[in-house]
């Protein structure tokens, strides 16, 4: 799995706090990275002791961690298709909350996985949000992942150019090559500098053509689980 920086401790506590707010019955998104893990994790424990949940996996990796952690699995469609029971709650990693932001935009897509993420974080009625110190900014600053059809990658590249970005192909660490999404895609990571104005940086990667989805997620956010040295600190933006 991709770890990032951060304290572990913390990105625990903050895992196992939204996890425990979950309540019997609910179909849950289960999000991606280190600290979505720990929110898995922890469900699974209560899952041991009787807790009734239904799991919506964001990527092959949080699929298998609940799978090894005993979490019964629902699909997407059948989840939100018509007579499906929808998602009741998201629990999700951020690379970048922008804390300053009263609509707590957050950079996700670190793990390559926030095409499926802002799927089910949006079908979800409610998103936590779960994070260490390390993930908070006044502004949001880092690259943002885009996600890419792999022949469109140098259409996307140049259009992102022109909107000010610098892109970057993601590549893979141990395979020769570009790493390769869950859904078959490219990942430009495209630095912008800061980004005062995310959803607006959103509306233009969500207009070229080749994108398959970006990893801004403006206004998704009902709660921040932050972890910190001793306890976590619960913002409702
Ligand atoms: C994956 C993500 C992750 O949620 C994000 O990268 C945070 O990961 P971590 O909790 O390991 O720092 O967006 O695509």
């Amino acid at each position: 799995m991709k770890t990032s920086g951060g304290s572990d401790a913390a990105k625990r506590r903050a895992g196992e706090s939204a996890a425990e707010v979950v309540d019997d019955g609910s179909v849950v998104g289960l999000g991606t990275g280190s600290t979505a893990a720990h929110a898995i994790r922890r469900l699974g424990d209560r899952v041991d002791a009787g807790l009734d949940v239904r799991g919506v996996a964001t990527s092959f990796a949080s699929r298998e961690l609940a799978v090894d952690h005993g979490i019964p699995l629902v699909g997407l469609d059948e989840a939100v298709g018509p007579d499906g029971p929808g998602i009741d709650v998201a629990i999700d990693g951020a690379d970048q909350v922008a804390a300053g932001d009263d609509s707590s935009a957050l950079l996700k897509g670190g793990g390559a996985a926030h095409a499926r993420e802002k799927l089910v974080d949006t079908a979800a009625d409610r998103l936590l949000v779960v994070v260490d110190p390390s993930k908070e900014t006044g502004v949001l600053d880092g690259a943002v992942p885009v996600e890419v059809l792999p022949d469109g990658r140098s259409v996307v590249a140049e259009a992102v150019r022109a909107a000010g970005g610098e892109p970057a192909l993601r590549r893979a660490e141990r395979k020769d090559g570009p790493v390769i999404t869950d859904n078959g895609h490219v990942v430009l990571d495209c630095a912008f500098g800061p980004i005062p104005e995310p959803g607006s940086l959103a509306a233009t990667l969500a207009g070229i053509p080749g994108v398959v989805e970006h990893g801004l997620f403006v206004g998704l956010a009902d709660a921040v689980h932050v972890g910190t040295a001793d306890g976590v600190c619960v913002r409702e933006p």
